[in-house]
């Protein structure tokens, strides 16, 4: 176990308990629908959820394929998805436990910001049958001009974040692992930043200085993320890219 991720297990160990409800992206329908359409899913499938957490992405899977198995390197967090899966496997997602060719989608949602890249998408293409569709779901900057606040904010919120994305670099990363047939979709999910912050593992002087970032946001930043005040609280639509490639049949 490397540093990176002993700090990633703390991190979520401490939000466990309170994840499913620490963004509203979490549960948020038109993000599901997405995430489902862009993998495609048939009856036979087998499915293998990367970073799994608490299987809000499992459970999507759930009944609708053959065989869904999740995998994750947090066990108070991934212990909450067995219900929701055939399967649970313990490990990270840098050396997955399965030989290759073994799934029919593999799909990954806001795990990728926390792996050694692009090492992880590899072992996620390499677990693919040919024909079969990875795709990954990530939060992004708009693009050069929110970046700098954007990226302040997201590593205050969750400080072991490794990775920072702009909208081309899932493709990017799903085209150099072998993808073929890439399509990238955006959706934008609204977060209660006050909400959004209190997150069970950081402490309030970081809940303090994200709102400091909204507070002297630039008007480029205010701009793209729509940012607007309710009853004093900051709201910001922030962007996701949910990106998906087939590996191509040998
Ligand atoms: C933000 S949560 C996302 C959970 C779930 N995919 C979802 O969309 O709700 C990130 C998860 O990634 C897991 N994770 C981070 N780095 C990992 C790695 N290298 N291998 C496997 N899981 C990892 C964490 O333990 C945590 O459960």
């Amino acid at each position: 176990m490397s540093t990176e991720q002993q700090d990633v297990i703390d991190h979520f160990t401490a939000r466990s308990g309170t994840y499913d409800g620490s963004s509203s992206w979490c549960t948020d329908q038109g993000l599901h629908r997405l995430v489902v359409s862009a993998a495609r899913p048939a009856p036979g499938d087998e499915v293998l959820d990367v970073a799994c957490g608490t299987g809000l992405v499992s459970r999507l899977f759930k009944g609708r394929v053959r065989r869904v198995v999740g995998v994750d390197i947090t066990e108070d967090m991934a212990d909450q998805a067995r219900p929701h899966l055939d399967e649970l496997v313990i490990a990270p997602a840098e050396a997955l436990p399965f030989p290759s060719g073994s799934f029919d989608v593999v799909v990954s949602r806001q795990g990728i910001q926390f792996m050694s890249l692009p090492e992880a998408v590899r072992e996620m293409f390499r677990v693919l049958r040919p024909g079969g569709r990875l795709v990954l779901v990530n939060l992004c900057a708009y693009g050069p001009e929110d970046a700098p606040e954007y990226f302040e904010v997201l590593r205050l919120r969750n400080p072991v974040r490794r990775h920072f994305f702009h909208p081309d670099d899932l493709g990017s990363l799903l085209r150099d692992a072998g993808c073929a047939d890439l399509h990238t979709q955006r959706y934008v999910s609204e977060e209660d930043i006050d909400v959004w912050s209190d997150n069970g593992a950081i402490a309030e002087d970081r809940r303090e200085a994200i709102r400091e970032v909204y507070r002297n946001a630039s008007p480029a930043f205010r701009r793209l993320h729509e940012v607007r005040t309710e009853n004093g609280r900051y709201v910001d639509r922030m962007l996701f890219v949910v990106a998906s490639g087939l590996r191509p049949a040998q």
